[in-house]
């Protein structure tokens, strides 16, 4: 008689952890004091104060998972410079530049273009199309999906695409509570990914089910909470804890949700992932 191989109960699975190099920036400086996206309230502010302790511990949460983290010096006057996912985009040790689409934010790219040269990154491109960085780029194994919409130039995916070499596959962005790539798409390192579907336009929808017919899909709520800002190492996802639904399906799905609270960093329309720019040696 064969032995049945049929129906291995409850078969998660096996989700493998690569360690990361992460650059990020310490919030002393944060504030809400302009309004460039929804979520931003100037006249109901944030506290720099709680920020910092929020964010010293998704430092924290790298730090156990093994993975390194960089710093760079927060500047003066640039409130929302602790959202180092805009800083530029890394992939196999060559730096894409950011440039920022609102003045407030301008400074930042400068900043962090000096960062990434004198920290091991010496070919940086300066961009000459408006891009927020990792903000609306998001590296996979094969390909790269850049955002556009809100900030992101659609001049700018092609730009990135002749620098890194890499095809950039455009999806287009329609809710303005999702303005960047990464409040509403992840990646989970294994060539899949998770997303919203309500963030993006129909054809994009279409682009994204054919592209990753077995994405993990995420609904309003666990959007409506930043819950897609997400950071995956193949194995852990560090989200908003906040996100029930997301971290549910996550762990059915063979992953280690790794909640956080960033409330008050959300206060201006961020989450861990844009706290988190990876850098992609060569
Ligand atoms: N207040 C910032 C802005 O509107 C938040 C940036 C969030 N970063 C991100 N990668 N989604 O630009």
């Amino acid at each position: 008689m064969e032995p049945s191989t049929a129906h291995v109960p409850d078969a998660r699975p096996h989700r493998t952890a690569l360690r990361r190099h992460f650059l990020m920036c310490r919030p002393d400086h944060f504030a809400v004091t302009y309004a460039i996206n929804p979520w931003m309230d100037p006249a109901a502010g944030a506290d720099a104060g709680r920020a910092v302790g929020q964010w010293e511990a998704l430092r924290g949460a790298y730090l156990g998972l093994g993975h390194r983290v960089s710093l760079i010096e927060p500047i003066a006057g640039l409130p929302d410079m602790v959202f180092a996912a805009n800083g530029g985009l890394v992939v196999a040790g060559k730096a894409y530049g950011a440039r920022f689409t609102h003045p407030e934010r301008a400074a930042e790219g400068p900043a962090y273009m000096e960062w990434l040269r004198h920290n091991g990154f010496p070919d940086v491109l300066e961009p000459a199309h408006t891009n927020e960085g990792e903000g609306d780029f998001l590296t996979l194994e094969d390909v790269i999906l850049a955002g556009t919409g809100f900030r992101t130039d659609l001049a700018a995916h092609q730009e990135a695409q002749e620098f890194l070499g890499r095809p950039v596959v455009t999806l287009r962005l329609v809710d303005p509570r999702f303005y960047h790539l990464d409040t509403a798409l992840f990646p989970l390192g294994d060539g899949n990914v998770a997303y919203y579907p309500g963030a993006f336009s129909a054809g994009s929808r279409t682009v994204l089910e054919r592209m990753f017919p077995d994405a993990v899909l995420a609904g309003e709520r666990d959007a409506a909470v930043l819950g897609l800002n997400a950071v995956c190492d193949g194995r852990h996802v560090v989200l908003n804890a906040e996100a029930g639904d997301l971290i549910e399906t996550l762990a059915r799905h063979g992953y280690e949700p790794v909640p956080v609270d960033l409330s008050e960093l959300r206060k201006a329309g961020g989450g861990p992932k844009c706290c988190t720019l990876e850098l992609r040696p060569a």
